[in-house]
């Protein structure tokens, strides 16, 4: 049997534990992803014990206290605090979710926080998007059209019509669902990927759009769209609760339907 071990210098060690928790009656620990491409050391998690009396309730938070009064060299992104932007996603207690919308009192035990996985990590947990931005580009998203409209004519749409963006519209772009996908780990230079395909779908699905056909083309090829087997962890992982799976059997659908 062929044994799979990481190599040496990928190894996750052990890093410090700071206590910044004295006299707290709500001390929690987080266990933190650390790596920094600078210092030529191996990734490490270090433990930081806070109290949860002098931060907000979710695990972002906690890891912007830990940064403001803590440690400050701790590097993540975030942006609006509120579930919109899509930066803060990350691992959480073995979760793809984002930081932001994480209550800490969910997490029994320890919070361990690793950046979104099989991803190139630029620092700590601060994945690198490189990829699946340039892949996000390949779809082409907005709105494609080759009718012409008079300048003062808005294009319109029926009631049912702006129906079928629902869940789809709603996407921000976080790639939990994508960095939750198996196929997506071992093809992802290959294989779109569920956030993606969401995406290609949104504007496939929208009325207005005058492109489906050459949108369809770009997606009929064995890696791109169909490494897809239906597995099901970007549903299941989505913090905002849409449903790329739905999505990709969509796709997969008009393909069958216009041979
Ligand atoms: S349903 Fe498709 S996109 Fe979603 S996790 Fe499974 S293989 Fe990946
Ligand atoms: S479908 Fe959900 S998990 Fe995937 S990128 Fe969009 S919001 Fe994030
Ligand atoms: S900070 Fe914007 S989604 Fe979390």
């Amino acid at each position: 049997m062929v044994e799979f071990a990481l190599p040496r210098n990928s190894r996750i060690t052990p890093g410090k534990r700071v206590s910044n928790a004295k006299g707290a009656k709500r001390a929690k620990n987080f266990k933190i992803y650390r790596w920094n491409p600078e210092d030529g050391q191996n990734p490490h998690l270090d433990e930081f014990e806070i109290d949860l009396d002098k931060c907000g309730p979710m695990v972002l938070d906690a890891l912007i206290h830990i940064k403001n009064d803590v440690d400050g060299t701790v590097a993540f992104r975030r942006s609006c605090r509120e579930g919109i932007c899509g930066s803060c996603a990350m691992n959480i207690d073995g979760v793809n979710t984002l930081a932001c919308l994480k209550p800490i009192e969910e997490v029994k035990g320890d919070v361990a926080i690793y950046p979104l996985p099989h991803m190139k990590v630029v620092k700590d947990l601060v994945p690198d998007l490189n990829q699946v931005y340039a892949q996000y580009t390949s779809i082409k998203p907005w709105l494609q059209t080759q009718s012409a409209t008079p300048p003062d004519r808005e294009r319109l749409q029926s009631p049912e019509e702006r129906e079928k963006l629902n869940g789809l519209y709603e996407c921000i772009l976080c790639f939990c669902c994508t960095t939750s996908c198996p196929s997506y780990w071992w093809n992802g230079d290959r294989y779109l990927g569920p956030a993606v395909l969401l995406q290609a779908y949104r504007w496939i699905a929208d009325s207005r759009d005058e492109m489906t056909g050459e949108r369809l083309d770009q997606l009929e090829d064995p890696f791109r769209l169909y490494r897809c087997h239906t597995i099901m962890n970007c549903t299941r992982t989505c913090p905002k609760g849409l449903n790329p799976a739905k999505a990709i059997a969509e796709i997969k659908k008009l393909m069958v339907e216009r041979h």
